[in-house]
C-alpha cells in the first residue's frame, strides 16, 4: 500500500486547479441508466471511486468509455444485461446504491446489495426505501440485497424526508423523472451536487423545479434523451486546499473555486483570521504564517458547514490560538482522525459527537494511519505545518477522493511525495 511523506516546509505560494466534484459525478453517472441514449460527462475527476462506479455500470451492461485521460466519460445504457448491483462492487463504495432509483424507473426492477457499514457510520438506507415505496415500489430485503419492484411503473407522490439525505434525494429525484404524474419531495437535500444533478436531468428532458431549496417538484415524462453535461467543481476538494495556506501560511489561488459552493465554510475560515478573495479565476486564500484564531464549528446539511470538511478543519484548529469546539451532527463516528492528530502532539478531547481542540504552537511529524477519505487528507494538512516528517499510511483512502494530491500540493511549494508500496 502506498504512503505519503510530508515535511513541514513553511508558507505555500501558487495556484491549485480544482477538479470536478466526486460526489456530483457519482450521482451523474447512474443517471445514464434513465435513458437509452448517450450521456457524456465532461470535467470528470480522475479518482478510484469513479473507476468503481464505471465497473458497476459496466456490470449492468452499460457502456462507459473514459476519454481525455478520464476527464470525459462517454456513457450509454442502451442494452442493460442485468438489474443486479453485485455486493462485491457495492461493498467498496456506498454510492453504488445510487443505481437503485434509475434502474427502478427505467426497468421497473432493481436488485441492489445493501452497502454495509463503513468507517464513519452504519449508513442505513431507510430514507431511500421509504421515498421509493411512496412512488409505488415494493422493496424487500433478502440475503443482504434490496429487491425492488415496480411492475406497474412508478407513480408521482408527495414525499417528506425525515432527514435531508443527499443520496436519498438523488435516488428519489432520478426515479421520479420517469414516474407517472407529479412528485413533490419535501425536506430535500440542497447540496450543490443535487443542483448539478438536476441541471443534467433537465438537459436530458426532465421537468424539475426547486433544486437547491428544501422542496423539489418533478413532473414525470415518458422518456429522457441523451445530453452532455459539465460536472460542477468539487467544493470539498476546494475547501480542503483552502486550508493548506491557512495551516502552513502563504497565499494560494484555487482555480475554479466559487464561494457560493461553501458559504458557511468560508465564513468560518474568515472568522479564524484567514483572508479569502474572489478572483477572475477562482478564490485566493492567504494567511500570514503563524496561527489562526480558535473558532467553534458545527456540521450541518447544506448550506451549513459540510461534514466532509470537519476533519480538515480540525487539523487547522490544532494549531489555533485558543480552544475550539467541533460538533459532528451528520455521522455518528467521524472523529477517527483525532487519535492520529494526537500522535502529532494535538490536544483533542472527544466525547460522542463533540470534540474540544486546544491549539498548540506547532505539531510534530509522526507516522500516522489514514482511516477514511477525509481523515487521510486532514493528516496531510497537519503534516504541512508540522515540524519534521509525517508518514501517512493507507493512502488508498485518499485516492478515492483526491486526484494527484502530492502533485497539486508540491506545485505550491509543499515538500510531499508518494512512497510506493509501503
Ligand atoms: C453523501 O453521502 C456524500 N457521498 C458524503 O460524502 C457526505 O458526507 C454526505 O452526503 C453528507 O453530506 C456522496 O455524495 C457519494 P446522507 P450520503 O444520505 O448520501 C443518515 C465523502 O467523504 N441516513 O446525506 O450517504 C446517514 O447514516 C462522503 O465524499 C439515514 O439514516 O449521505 C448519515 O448519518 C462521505 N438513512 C446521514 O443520514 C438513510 O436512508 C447523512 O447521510 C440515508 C442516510
Amino acid at each position: 500500500m502506498d504512503a505519503i511523506l510530508v515535511r513541514g516546509n513553511g508558507p505555500l505560494k501558487g495556484a491549485i486547479p480544482i477538479a470536478g466534484a466526486k460526489n456530483a459525478c457519482l450521482t451523474l453517472m447512474p443517471a445514464t441508466l434513465l435513458s437509452d441514449e448517450p450521456l457524456t460527462l465532461t470535467n470528470a475527476p480522475r479518482l478510484s471511486d469513479i473507476k468503481t462506479m464505471t465497473q458497476l455500470l459496466q456490470s449492468l451492461g452499460a457502456e462507459v468509455t473514459s476519454l481525455q485521460g478520464g476527464q470525459v466519460l462517454a456513457m450509454s445504457s442502451h442494452d442493460l444485461t442485468t438489474l443486479t448491483a453485485d455486493y462485491e462492487i457495492v461493498r467498496k463504495m456506498r454510492a453504488s446504491n445510487l443505481v437503485l432509483g434509475p434502474l427502478l424507473a427505467r426497468a421497473g426492477r432493481a436488485i441492489v446489495s445493501l452497502p454495509g457499514g463503513c468507517a464513519i457510520g452504519a449508513r442505513p438506507m431507510d430514507i431511500h426505501i421509504s421515498g421509493l415505496e411512496a412512488l409505488g415500489a415494493v422493496i424487500e430485503l433478502k440475503d443482504g440485497y434490496l429487491h425492488a419492484d415496480a411492475p406497474r411503473g412508478l407513480k408521482g407522490a408527495v414525499i417528506e424526508q425525515r432527514f435531508a439525505s443527499v443520496g436519498a434525494t438523488e435516488n428519489i429525484v432520478m426515479a421520479a423523472t420517469l414516474a407517472k404524474g407529479t412528485t413533490v419531495l419535501k425536506n430535500a437535500a440542497r447540496e450543490p451536487e443535487i443542483v448539478d444533478l438536476v441541471k443534467c436531468l433537465r438537459a436530458m428532458g426532465a421537468q424539475i423545479e426547486g433544486e437547491g431549496t428544501g422542496t423539489i417538484t418533478i413532473e414525470g415524462v415518458d422518456r429522457l434523451h441523451g445530453a452532455t453535461h459539465q460536472v460542477v467543481s468539487d467544493r470539498i476538494e476546494l475547501g480542503t486546499y483552502m486550508i493548506a495556506p491557512a495551516i502552513a501560511g502563504g497565499e494560494v489561488e484555487l482555480l475554479g473555486g466559487r464561494r457560493d459552493l461553501l458559504p458557511s465554510f468560508c465564513d468560518k475560515l474568515e472568522a479564524a483570521g484567514v483572508h479569502i478573495e474572489e478572483t477572475a479565476k477562482g478564490l485566493r486564500v492567504a494567511h500570514a504564517t503563524g496561527r489562526v484564531q480558535a473558532v467553534d464549528v458545527k456540521t450541518e446539511v447544506f448550506p451549513g458547514f459540510p461534514t466532509d470538511l470537519q476533519a480538515q478543519m480540525m487539523a487547522l484548529l490544532c494549531t489555533a490560538h485558543g480552544t475550539s469546539t467541533l460538533e459532528e451532527t451528520i455521522f455518528e463516528n467521524r472523529f477517527m482522525h483525532a487519535p492520529e492528530l494526537m500522535r502529532m502532539g494535538a490536544k483533542i478531547d472527544v466525547h460522542g459527537g463533540h470534540a474540544t481542540v486546544t491549539g498548540v504552537e506547532r505539531l510534530k511529524g509522526a507516522p500516522v494511519m489514514a482511516t477514511d477519505l477525509r481523515a487521510s487528507v486532514s493528516l496531510i494538512l497537519a503534516g504541512l505545518a508540522a515540524e519534521g516528517e509525517t508518514l501517512v499510511r493507507r493512502v488508498y483512502h485518499l485516492d478515492r477522493g483526491y486526484e494527484r494530491v502530492e502533485e497539486k500540493l508540491s506545485a505550491v511549494g509543499a515538500r510531499i511525495e508518494r512512497i510506493k508500496g509501503e
